[in-house]
């Protein structure tokens, strides 16, 4: 069974990220026989223009999955970029790819209508990821449920590839995890960086008291009852914890806790959670990470070139 998904550095990673994303794919990782885990800084270039930015950003990324225990023994860890065959396939799927089977991507018109620039990238970024996926025969994609139309575009792509030059692709399923399917942000809507109500998972102490502490609530009094279905502080600090406590804390919110207490609480829950993480991320030196990104790129580049040489015998080229 393999596994891959691909993690887009787009800025400081968040909870959401971490539940929705992240966690999972590290779930995987230990189930898998063989997993690959890239980051999409081709695609990153959709909407960052900024060379030190995505510098940054990809390689902070690769450092915040190595402090979350990401492990180069079991998975493969590698950009994007440094496999030439992901563009080269994307040309190859983007000649089967129908118009309007792009033209419905939810994603594509969620960006154009968050204000990102409608470039051919942006309109073809489905396709960068089928390829993204085909490149390694994969069997399952770990993503977030906003990725699900993403792969169902991938197995559209392949199987008619298939139909058209045989069976050359393994048909990919998305796996979601629909218990933590959105976590909810500060301000109550989906935690997301393009609405300024994220949690940082590594920023500095400050800055994550600083937005639990901010977390929007009703202005019920202290001693009111609080139904902990639509508190957005209880929504969080369930995340930490076990069925039964979630149900012992959720008994404490009807009961009346103060939303000051609440939010230290989760503060507390948060710092515990991630102190080990945030511990290894400061000890993780440049040269380690370099390594872990070459030897990586060697391992998928064997994988990408042996499934090219397969497809472009099948075109004919
Ligand atoms: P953002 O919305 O902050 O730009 P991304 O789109 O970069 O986040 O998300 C990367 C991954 O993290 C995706 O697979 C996505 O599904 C997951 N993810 C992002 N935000 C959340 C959230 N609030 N709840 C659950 N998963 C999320
Ligand atoms: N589009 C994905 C996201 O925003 C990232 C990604 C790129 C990806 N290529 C992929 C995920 C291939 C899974 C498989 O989260």
């Amino acid at each position: 069974m393999r596994v891959l998904s691909g993690m887009q550095p787009s800025g400081q990673l968040h909870l959401g990220n971490y539940f929705g994303s992240m966690k999972p794919n590290l779930e995987y990782m230990d189930k898998a026989d063989e997993s690959f885990y890239f980051v999409a800084d081709l695609h990153a270039m959709t909407t960052l223009h900024d060379k030190e930015a995505l510098r940054q950003a990809r390689e902070d990324i690769v450092r915040d999955y190595l402090a979350a225990g990401f492990d180069p023994e079991k998975a493969i860890i590698y950009y994007q970029s440094a496999i030439p065959e992901h563009t080269e396939l994307m040309w190859i799927l983007s000649t089967v790819t129908p118009m309007g089977l792009l033209e419905r991507a939810v994603s594509y018109k969620d960006k154009v209508q968050k204000g990102i620039d409608a470039t051919a990238g942006l309109f073809t970024y489905p396709v960068l990821m089928a390829a993204d996926i085909l490149l390694y025969d994969t069997n399952l994609v770990p993503v977030g449920k906003d990725q699900k139309q993403h792969v169902e575009m991938t197995r559209d792509l392949a199987a008619k590839f298939n139909n058209i030059f045989g069976e050359v692709f393994v048909l990919p399923e998305p796996v979601i995890r629909e218990e933590v399917a959105v976590v909810p942000g500060t301000d109550g809507q989906k935690m997301s960086k393009s609405y300024g109500n994220t949690i940082p998972l590594f920023g500095t102490d400050a800055q994550i008291k600083k937005a639990i502490m901010g977390i929007v609530t009703d202005s019920k009094g202290q001693e009111d009852p609080k139904d902990p279905d639509s508190c957005v502080i209880f929504q969080l600090h369930k995340l930490f914890l076990s069925d039964s406590e979630s149900k012992t804390l959720a008994k404490e919110y009807k009961a009346g806790i103060g939303y000051g207490d609440a939010k230290k609480r989760l503060l507390d829950a948060y710092m515990d959670f991630f102190a080990e993480m945030r511990k290894k991320r400061e000890s993780l030196t440049d040269s380690y990470v370099k390594d872990v990104l070459e030897d990586g790129a060697k391992k998928a580049r064997k994988v990408a070139q042996t499934t090219m040489e397969r497809v472009r015998k099948s075109v004919g080229l």
